[in-house]
């Protein structure tokens, strides 16, 4: 059902309850997600800004006609082409062939690629404008990286002005509710900082640029309208600066402590090493997590969140373990910076992981904060001290 925005906007999209993962295995959503399409209707052209994921392709188009006579659409904006909002395009343009597709020259590419058909393609740039009657228009701002290359925002200068950011500010965030006033707070700003950390993190400068530029045209702004959960209605300015806030090297006084374990050393030298940490600082808040037993991107929010990352694991094979590696794998993505990072793990012959595990952290862009530590079989009372010492000494080299 389509959902009134303002008066002559609404959107029509599809919430996803459902959705568990997203980008293949890559990144999991807990609390579902939306893909939201919005229907614009200009005194003079009506304008429909992205489609939703193909699964949803027929349910959306059938959807969209109890809305609107498909005939009336004057043209499509696209404004990225990754299949969770350009999936319902083949099933939408088979019923109203010809109409014209607005993207960037990189858009283009991308849906030809994905979908191989020759569409009615209009391509635009940063400050094209499409008319939409009335004194009112539609511009454009290319905002490539944020986070493929085809990445661009709409700008509506009606209602008080409306920006269309697409994947930007967005959140997998399912919800009937259409506004972020009508949500609890906490749990979407939890979602946001995830969407950021896991999708946009990589691309903290290209962020902030593009924000910065945002800011200085000095725009009206009454709502951002994400092309993923809630849209920002309150104080839409607040997610702007969280994304500045974010996307510069953003740290809360948190050590997050991630590892994995065989049978439970690494496990009993994670939790010594955090008694370290707590008894030289209390007012560091430390958090552990066992890599095999959690949610890997939750995880990586948490390090995205910290000023400090130790990670542990027991030597396996001459190496570390497989979800280790895996996350490792992720963090180094992420391309975090000014963050400090130590490693720690039990081992019983070769013992080589520790030093793995600092060689690999500090190619991920983590400062060492020490060689790390690592303990032979099960750690005794001694070795427990050792640790807790060490967490000590760490916490020690934060303030
Ligand atoms: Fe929501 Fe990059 O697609």
């Amino acid at each position: 059902m389509a959902k009134k925005i303002t008066d002559n906007i609404s959107w029509v999209g599809k919430v996803d309850w459902e959705l568990k993962m997203f980008h293949g295995n890559e990144l999991s959503t807990r609390r579902g997600s939306s893909y939201n399409s919005y229907l614009l209707r200009g005194a003079a052209k009506t304008v429909l800004i992205d489609t939703v994921w193909g699964p949803y392709d027929k349910e959306f188009v059938s959807r969209l006609k109890q809305e609107i006579d498909l005939s009336r659409i004057d043209a499509v904006v696209m404004q990225h082409n990754e299949c969770d909002h350009s999936g319902a395009l083949t099933e939408l343009l088979r019923e109203i062939p010809g109409t014209p597709v607005y993207c960037t020259a990189k858009g283009e590419a991308i849906l030809r690629g994905h979908y191989h058909q020759d569409w009615n393609f209009v391509n635009v740039k940063t400050g094209d404008r499409l008319d939409l009657g009335g004194g009112e228009s539609l511009t454009f701002i290319e905002a490539p990286m944020l986070h493929w290359p085809d990445t661009m925002f709409s700008y509506y200068d009606g209602c008080g002005g409306i920006l269309f950011s697409n994947d930007g500010f967005g959140q997998h965030y399912a919800s009937e509710s259409l506004f972020n006033d009508e949500v609890p707070q906490a749990e979407m700003m939890r979602e946001a900082e995830k969407y950021f950390a896991n999708i946009l993190g990589p691309f903290c400068p290209m962020v902030t640029r593009k924000v910065k530029e945002i800011v200085a045209m000095n725009l009206p702004l009454a709502l951002i309208c994400p092309s993923h959960g809630v849209i920002w209605r309150r104080d839409p300015s607040s997610i702007v600066d969280k994304y500045l806030e974010w996307a510069d090297a953003y740290a809360e006084n948190q050590v997050t402590i991630v590892y994995d374990t065989m049978w439970n050393s690494t496990r009993l030298m994670a939790e010594a090493i955090a008694r370290g940490i707590r008894s030289a600082a209390p007012d560091i808040t430390v958090k552990l997590f066992n890599a095999a037993k959690f949610d890997k991107n939750n995880i990586l929010t948490e390090v995205f969140h910290s000023r400090a990352l130790l990670l542990g694991s027991p030597t396996i094979n001459n190496g570390y373990s497989y979800a280790i590696a895996g996350l490792l794998e992720m963090v180094r993505g992420l391309k975090l910076k000014k963050k400090t990072a130590g490693a720690f793990g039990s081992y019983g012959w070769s013992g080589e992981g520790v030093k793995l595990l600092c060689a690999h952290l500090a190619e991920a862009g983590f400062a060492l904060a020490d060689e790390g530590i690592r303990i032979q079989w099960v750690p005794d009372e001694a070795a427990l001290a050792q640790c807790e010492d060490y967490g000590r000494t760490f916490a020690g080299k934060l303030q």
